[in-house]
């Protein structure tokens, strides 16, 4: 629920994309946002009033001149309460209208009235977003203020392909999250390690960790929407990567360790969240071992490097920050890791607890001592470990 107590006007305007709006809804409402919808006339002709209504729960304003407001002033008030107004889609012609200032439906008066900002995802035929008067349209949006969510490019309604189609709901989604974060690591740079290592025994088998991969994603995602600079170094999961952050794939703990020395120097967070593999194959085999060789009965293991270990030992290094994943005894062995590792901050988990999922546990540790978080979505969870990097950090 990482939108509780946001009110949101979504405005809706007239284009084949307001289909997507519907899920749109459904996507805040979930994060536990307040959504009050606001359709154009034109929207109305792609998709109903009650279609919102329903998914919302509130009731869906049409009209300037709608009769439920007390005052006959619906603009000013849907306007004042809000936090945001998201407009999506946005047409072509809702864009010229309210670049020009003009107030000639509700939902260009409550744009115009408004005291919040303003987010369009633009959605339009590729020819109309290329035309001059719509991109003169978009500078002098944005030269107002204006958020611009997309437009991403590929095909189209109209069965052409190019830039106008409006973004999918889950990445509108991600754009609002993002608004709403504070810009506590804005201009960092942030290098993080995720998920499993493999290290290959031969061409069909290996040596790996059980890790998903999911709270490192979750906390480069928190990274970027806290307005950091954030480039993602991961082993194998089946994620997919969040807006904005450079993903670099690796496979073995060597692979990660060269990428992460190549990008260190340019990183002033690092965040190890990586179930590294403590050793590799001596000499991964060209070909499948046959079980009656007796190749894979013993296999010479060497030490990976401790990639966090390394990084934390730079002069003039990164502030880093480590994950502890153990079984028993989490504060103690954390704390040891901690000053083993010599890194300002660590986070335990048990792994009964959040392995896999989406859920977890974790206490933060540092030199001021424990710092326990309710147990939550790693979504949470991971920006209020960025919270507490950006405190720790605030003044380096
Ligand atoms: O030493 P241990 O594996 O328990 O420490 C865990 C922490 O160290 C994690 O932050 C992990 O990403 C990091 N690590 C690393 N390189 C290794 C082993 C662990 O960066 N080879």
């Amino acid at each position: 629920m990482e939108l509780n107590g946001k009110r949101i006007v979504l405005g809706v305007t007239g284009g084949i994309a307001a289909y997507k709006s519907a899920e749109l809804v459904r996507l805040l409402v979930r994060q536990g946002a307040s959504v009050q919808v606001a359709m154009t006339e034109g929207a109305a002709h792609f998709i109903t009033a009650t279609t919102f209504q329903a998914l919302s729960g509130q009731p869906v304003y049409k009209d300037a001149w709608d009769e439920r407001m007390p005052n006959a002033m619906a603009h000013i008030d849907l306007s004042r309460q809000a936090d945001l107004i998201l407009v999506a889609p946005a047409s072509a012609d809702f864009m010229a209208r309210i670049a020009q200032g003009m107030a000639d439906d509700l939902l260009a008066t409550m744009v115009l009235a408004r005291d919040c900002p303003l987010l369009l995802a633009p959605a339009m035929n590729r020819q109309m977003w290329e035309s001059p008067a719509t991109q003169r349209n978009v500078a002098r949006l944005q030269a107002d203020g204006v958020g611009l969510l997309g437009p991403a490019s590929g095909a189209q309604a109209c069965g052409e392909v190019g830039p106008g189609r409006m973004l999918e709901p889950a990445e509108i989604l991600e754009e609002v999250l993002a608004f709403f974060t504070p810009k506590r690591l804005a201009g960092r740079r942030v290098l993080l390690t995720a998920g499993p290592t493999f290290e290959a025994i031969d061409p069909v088998r290996g040596i790996t960790n059980l890790s998903s991969g999911r709270m490192g994603y979750a906390l480069a995602r928190a990274a970027r929407h806290a307005g950091a600079e954030v480039v993602l170094v991961s082993g194998p999961v089946a994620l997919s990567t969040p807006a904005g952050v450079d993903r670099v794939n690796v496979r073995s703990a060597l692979d990660m360790h060269a990428a992460v020395m190549a990008r260190v120097a340019a990183a002033d967070i690092f965040i190890a969240v990586a179930a590294v593999a403590d050793y590799r194959v001596a000499q991964a085999a060209e070909h499948k071992l046959k079980k009656d060789d007796g190749g894979i009965a013993s296999i010479k293991l060497l030490e990976n490097p401790d990639i966090l270990a390394e990084v934390a030992a730079l002069a003039d290094g990164p502030f880093c920050v480590g994950f502890a994943a153990e079984s028993q005894n989490l504060a103690e062995y954390a704390q040891n890791k901690r000053r083993k590792k010599k890194i300002p901050l660590i986070a335990g988990n048990l792994i009964q607890e959040g392995f896999g999922g989406d859920d977890n546990r974790l206490v933060l540790f540092d030199e001021a001592g424990a710092h326990p978080l309710p147990p939550g979505p790693k979504a949470v969870l991971a920006r209020q470990l960025i919270d507490h990097i950006a405190q720790l950090t605030g003044s380096r």
